[in-house]
């Protein structure tokens, strides 16, 4: 079943391929994935909603996974699959290190689906497929304001922030999406950052890794003496599930309690963290449906395939520093603990099947 909230938009815009396939109809897709961790996304959520949407249309699928985040792995992938595909759909874990492997499908016309990441400063990305960071930014950061009540408290509040990898482009954006929003507050000092770890080359969380920023968070509580009984620590900013589930790792160590925590934000509605949620833990988490990404990426696949018009909602693009690059974007929803239920479950999102 589909999330009852429409949360598609199409634009009548109309992008005219002038790419073509060998095999007009069923074509060889390679899917480029960052990582293989078994809890996260891009394993057993988006990697399968691809695979799933694509061989219904009648096309062949091959999955790279690049171990854990691994840059060079994922290089070396992708080059295997610009040799044996006809589409690529690729998650890069650094946004501008495989331009040598882009060029070369570029020069064997082969589409390239920038899928949830774009891929920087290159020609060679027909599509971008995913959501609007910057507006994940403003969201996360919105909803902290209101949280704390920032508008009308006399008292400052204390936050801190755990971004995602810097070489993801999505970093960059939910990053000036947050400040866009909590600038005005940091500078007439109702909200400080104790840390002062306000760049994105110190508040980053390499890799996305839960360890990292569970041991970042540890060092921070140690240095600023946040506790349930000491420092007040009133909101954690993080760009993702994993890096939400980190922080909360560490505060849950330091004696915090359900109830009592900080707004905490996240990304993802991955099921740990969903559960996080329903326990009052962690506050919310921004939902991207995988779903509706994977259908979107086959549906262009399949139009291309067949040598027709593809239509997007953003055709105008998205700028990725070399050229604006036509784009399908799919609206978000913030997820709390008052709307998981249809949100997630009644959308058979969670499923009894899935929920671990
Ligand atoms: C980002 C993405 C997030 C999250 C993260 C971890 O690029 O925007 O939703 O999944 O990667 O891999």
């Amino acid at each position: 079943m589909r999330l009852t909230k429409k949360i598609l938009s199409f634009g009548i815009g109309a992008v005219l391929s002038s790419f073509c396939v060998t095999n007009a109809e069923a074509a060889k897709v390679g899917i480029s994935m960052p990582n293989d961790h078994l809890q996260l996304r891009w394993f057993s959520s988006d990697s399968v909603y691809l695979k799933d949407e694509l061989e219904k249309l009648g096309h062949e699928v091959v999955i790279t996974y690049a171990g854990d985040n691994d840059i060079l792995t994922q290089t070396r992938q992708v080059e295997n699959l610009v040799d044996t595909c006809d589409f690529l759909v690729i998650v890069p874990i650094d946004s501008k290190s495989l331009n040598y492997s882009l060029d070369k499908a570029y020069k064997k016309k082969i589409h390239v689906i920038s899928y949830d990441r774009m891929l920087r400063d290159t020609k060679s990305v027909s599509y971008y497929v995913g959501t609007d960071s910057k507006q994940i930014g403003s969201t996360m950061a919105k909803y902290v304001v209101d949280k704390l009540r920032l508008m009308d408290r006399n008292q400052p509040a204390n936050i801190e922030i755990f971004a995602g990898d810097i070489n993801d482009e999505n970093t960059i954006d939910i990053d000036y999406g947050v400040n866009s929003v909590l600038r005005p507050f940091f500078e007439i000092g109702k909200l400080n950052i104790l840390s002062h770890e306000s760049a994105l080359k110190q508040n980053q969380t390499v890799k996305w890794s839960k360890q990292y920023a569970r041991e970042r968070m540890q060092r921070l509580a140690k240095e600023q003496g946040y506790a349930p009984k000491g420092k007040k620590l009133d909101a954690v900013i993080a760009f993702n599930d994993a890096t939400a589930r980190g922080v909360i790792d560490s505060l849950r160590k330091l004696g915090y309690k359900e109830g009592y925590y900080p707004v905490i934000t996240g990304q993802d509605c991955n099921r740990l963290s969903v559960s996080l949620i329903e326990n009052d833990v962690q506050s919310m988490s921004i939902f991207k449906d995988e779903r509706k990404m994977a259908i979107e990426t086959a549906r262009i696949i399949d139009t291309l395939s067949k040598k027709k018009m593809v239509t997007v909602n953003h055709p105008e693009g998205i700028n990725n520093g070399f050229k604006n690059v036509p784009s399908q974007l799919i609206d978000v929803v913030v997820v709390t603990k008052d709307n998981v239920k249809p949100v997630l479950y009644d959308s058979g999102y969670i499923t009894e099947e899935n929920a671990e």
